[in-house]
């Protein structure tokens, strides 16, 4: 792999466990102001010490991120659509350029297999791996899962395949049984969105699956900033993927952690 491609990687990748814990904070660009992400700057500036890279827009970037913080930024560049309307017509919104000004770690936009617009979000993904990667600059694509589809490793690993057949340098995915066939059958890492808000010991639960099933890590969003004290939980989450902690010695921790606060 060309030298700063496997650089700007081995920013989000952590060399000395092969894992990483990545932060989403994304998710306005088609919800708005979604509930913990009211004001951005607030909920992401004291989770920013325990993430090893931010995934957002360059929006929020500018306006709630400071430069000197130094933080591995992953650019959602696609969007273009609302809940309002139908999610698979993304397009690319944010040029390679805009990206290498930002001085981004890699840039990231979703597919969205089986859905209305399914070939316009494989054509986005592959346009983009064409244009950032004589930069140097890795795409993670995103496997976005319409309500009618099902979040089964058949579903999921042919998303993923797709995926990393067109270019990607990772994919984040979704948690499933047989989830090590969804894995297996990636050519690239993989890491595993949160999901829905659930209790901390389900989501600390889904992380400890995750990597012990071959997830390189998280790109965890809503089961840290809507948690009842994200600080503690992003603690919690890195010491399951980076520690090799037990959901137990997790969860002690969270609380531990909540307590002092
Ligand atoms: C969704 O498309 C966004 O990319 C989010 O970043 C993603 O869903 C991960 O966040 P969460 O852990 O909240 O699911």
């Amino acid at each position: 792999m060309e030298w700063g491609l496997q650089n700007r990687l081995s920013r989000i990748i952590q060399p000395s466990t092969g894992r990483t814990v990545m932060l989403a904070v994304d998710h306005g660009y088609f919800l708005g102001p979604t509930t913990g992400l009211e004001n951005p700057r607030r909920t992401i500036t004291p989770l920013l010490p325990y993430a090893d890279s931010i995934m957002l827009t360059r929006g929020v970037l500018r306006t709630s991120v400071d430069p000197d913080k130094n933080i591995p930024v992953i650019l959602r560049v696609s969007g273009g659509t609302s809940i309002l309307k139908e999610l698979s017509n993304e397009v690319i919104t944010t040029s390679i350029q805009e990206a290498i000004r930002l001085n981004v770690a890699a840039v990231t936009c979703s597919i969205f297999v089986g859905g209305e617009y399914e070939k316009q979000s494989l054509a986005n993904l592959a346009k983009l791996v064409d244009e950032a990667t004589p930069y140097g600059i890795p795409v993670l694509a995103v496997t976005a899962v319409g309500k009618e589809m099902a979040r089964d490793a058949r579903y999921l690993s042919l998303s993923c395949r797709i995926a990393a057949e067109l270019g990607a340098h990772f994919v984040k995915t979704y948690f499933c049984e047989e989830f090590e066939k969804v894995v297996g059958s990636c050519p690239v890492s993989v890491v595993i969105a949160g999901g829905k808000k659930t209790p901390e010991k389900e989501a600390l639960q889904l992380a400890y699956n995750s990597v012990t099933q071959g997830a390189v890590g998280v790109d965890m969003g809503r089961n840290i900033f809507q948690s009842e004290d994200p600080v503690a939980m992003i603690q919690a989450v890195r010491a399951i993927v980076h520690q090799k902690a037990t959901v137990d010695q997790a969860f002690d921790l969270f609380q531990t952690k909540k307590s002092k606060r």
